[in-house]
């Protein structure tokens, strides 16, 4: 059946916030496809995932060129979501794409080089069917190659109109402000950083959020949900359906150590208090601070959409809630 976006999307103004001191807003919660978007995972499930979160109000979807597997594929299942469904609201979308980790052999299929991320973009563009993305970011930080090149290849994907804005991911506090330094001359200042933030990750805390919030960078948070550990999703063992079990790259069983599971249930009682689940919570957690401007999850199924979806009706976390939080987390 075809697709026709629900009229209700947009009802909730105040589940989009600002990008840094930017003119866009993004969603409180953006959809990530680096898993359930492969060329191995349903069509149909990640096509469903994918238009019941833009009924929503995501209008935010993450992408990179080696999400997958096969590397490439998630771009190709977004490409045909978008021919097939999605295409029609482009306008209304955010679209994100990266270049960084690996992607084809020999010296220039990865890194920050701008032969590699140029000719990424491109390809990438290709995999989707689309003539530009809305941000471009250089995936991670590479030692070898001078900023000022990297962030020049960033500046010239904008200028030729491939992208719209370009963002940063995984660059450390003091790299991040050479970055932004050298993006602003350039005339293309940073939009967004995306680094991996969860209650079972804060390496951001001590500096990098600061860093941003002086730059004027949002922040889009990835694995908010720490892949799948801070939800009711291992309570019980490891379902055969779960990341932990199908897809064990990132996420292995020997992950889900005791001490995790002793932190996550007495977070799971917190979030039931207030009436949430842990994933939830999870989200209103990472979603206190006003420079993370959306928090990314991934979901293999729409229910997790709409569960995600539902913690931005109780964004309120109290001293005391906090308090307990730190004393669960230490
Ligand atoms: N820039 C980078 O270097 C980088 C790195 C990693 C990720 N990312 C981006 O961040 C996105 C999100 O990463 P992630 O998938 O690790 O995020 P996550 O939100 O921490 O984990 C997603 C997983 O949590 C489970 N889940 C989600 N909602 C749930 C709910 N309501 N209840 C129970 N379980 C739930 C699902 O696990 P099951 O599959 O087991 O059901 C889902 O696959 C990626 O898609 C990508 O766009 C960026």
């Amino acid at each position: 059946m075809s697709y026709s976006p629900a009229a209700t999307r947009y009802d909730s103004a105040q589940f989009y916030r600002r990008c840094g001191r930017s003119g866009i807003r993004l969603p409180l919660i953006s959809l990530g496809l680096w898993h359930n978007f492969g060329a191995k995972d349903s069509y149909e499930n990640a096509r469903a995932i994918a238009c019941r979160a833009f009924d929503l109000g995501i209008t935010h979807f993450d992408l990179a060129n080696n999400y997958g597997p096969p590397d490439g594929s998630a771009e190709e299942t977004f490409g045909k979501i978008l021919r097939e469904d999605l295409g029609q609201w482009r306008d209304e979308m955010i679209i994100t794409t990266k270049a960084g980790y690996y992607m084809w052999p020999g010296p220039y299929g990865e890194w920050g080089s701008r032969k590699n991320l140029l000719a990424s973009l491109d390809q990438s563009l290709k995999r989707m069917g689309l003539p530009y993305v809305d941000i471009f970011y250089s995936h991670r930080p590479d030692p070898d190659t001078p900023l000022e090149e990297t962030m020049g290849a960033l500046a010239h994907a904008v200028r030729c109109g491939k992208a719209l804005y370009v963002g940063l991911s995984n660059y450390k506090p003091e790299e991040t402000a050479r970055a932004a330094k050298i993006l602003r001359e350039l005339g293309t200042p940073c939009l967004i950083h995306q680094p991996r933030y969860s209650m079972l990750d804060r390496w951001v805390e001590p500096q990098l959020l600061a860093t941003l919030a002086q730059e004027n960078i949002g922040a889009v948070v990835f694995s908010p949900l720490a892949k799948g550990l801070l939800t009711d999703r291992y309570f019980k063992g490891v379902p055969a359906d779960s990341r932990a079990s199908r897809d064990t790259r990132f996420l292995r069983p020997d992950h889900i150590t005791d001490e995790v599971l002793a932190k996550t249930k007495k977070l799971n009682d917190l979030a039931q208090s207030r009436g949430q689940t842990l994933a939830q919570l999870a989200l209103t957690w990472v979603l206190r601070h006003p420079t993370v401007t959306s928090a990314l999850i991934g979901a293999s199924r729409v229910s997790q959409v709409d569960d995600c979806v539902g913690a931005t009706r109780n964004l309120n976390l109290t001293g005391e809630e906090l308090a307990q939080i730190e004393k669960i987390l230490a």
